[in-house]
């Protein structure tokens, strides 16, 4: 594996924008080939099966571009696919995202918490074990189903209504929110607005820094000392997509 080869990343959409965007803060001289799924989305109703298939497909083309590691820049796709990806493509490093809830039992267990993540995240055997493992007995799970679309869509006024509908119950009687999938942070001002003063945690800067780690441990940093190249690709060749994606790079 060549140093200057890129990392490859992938979501179901442009939501693995906010995990980027956090990886750019400290590693901003790699260079990147992003790609999002948005041919197939929403991952966060599909079975394991459709999932590992659709992650296959994606690994197989990062590998074929001589990438270097990947990054799982979706809970969903991390919480089914992740062990079976490491265990079937072992010459290739894999970094998965997971809600950070273990952050709530380090830094704010005592608070009322809300984590918003996938029904397919939710439900699946790593998320349960994660929340098994540090539940603080006063946290409410919630499957945001159809939330990633309409944040893919990009439409504010349906967000607010969905945030309202869904979320207007918990104003007042929660302190943290999970960000339990990517698409998420996208929102964050908006889910404020709906759940009043809240502290959020979002598992993307643990994501970037154990990315760093791994390209350290295995000598794979990029030592250029110019900004890396960042490639984007849709499934859906979906112009807009990517139009959003680079303005959201650049906010
Ligand atoms: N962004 C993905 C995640 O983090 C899922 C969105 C979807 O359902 O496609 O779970």
């Amino acid at each position: 594996m060549n140093k200057n080869e890129a990392i490859g990343i992938f979501d179901s959409g442009i939501g693995g924008v906010t995990v980027l965007k956090e990886i750019l803060k400290i590693l901003p001289n790699e260079n990147y080939i992003y790609y999002s799924d948005s041919r197939n989305n929403p991952y966060g109703d599909k079975s394991d099966k459709q999932i590992n298939e659709l992650c296959e497909y994606i690994v197989k083309l990062f590998i074929k571009q001589k990438c270097k590691a990947i990054v799982i820049a979706c809970n969903t796709a991390s919480a089914k696919s992740a062990q079976y990806l490491r265990e079937k493509y072992t010459n290739i490093p894999f970094i998965a995202i997971e809600p950070a809830y273990k952050m709530v039992y380090d830094y704010a267990y005592s608070e009322p918490t809300l984590v918003m993540a996938t029904k397919g995240t939710i439900e699946s055997e790593k998320f349960n074990f994660l929340y098994h493992t540090y539940d603080n007995h006063k946290t409410i799970l919630f499957p945001c189903i159809g939330l990633a679309d309409v944040i893919e869509e990009g439409n504010k006024e349906k967000i607010r209504k969905y945030l309202k509908e869904h979320l207007e119950t918990y104003r007042g009687n929660v302190k943290n929110v999970v960000l339990g999938c990517t698409h998420y942070p996208l929102i964050q001002e908006e889910i404020q607005e709906v759940l009043g003063q809240v502290t959020f945690f979002n598992g993307a800067p643990y994501l970037a820094k154990h990315l760093k780690e791994i390209l350290i441990e295995n000598d794979l940093i990029n030592n250029q000392d110019k900004e890396g190249i960042i490639q984007f690709i849709d499934s859906s060749n979906d112009e807009q997509k990517k139009k959003r994606f680079f303005e959201i790079i650049k906010e």
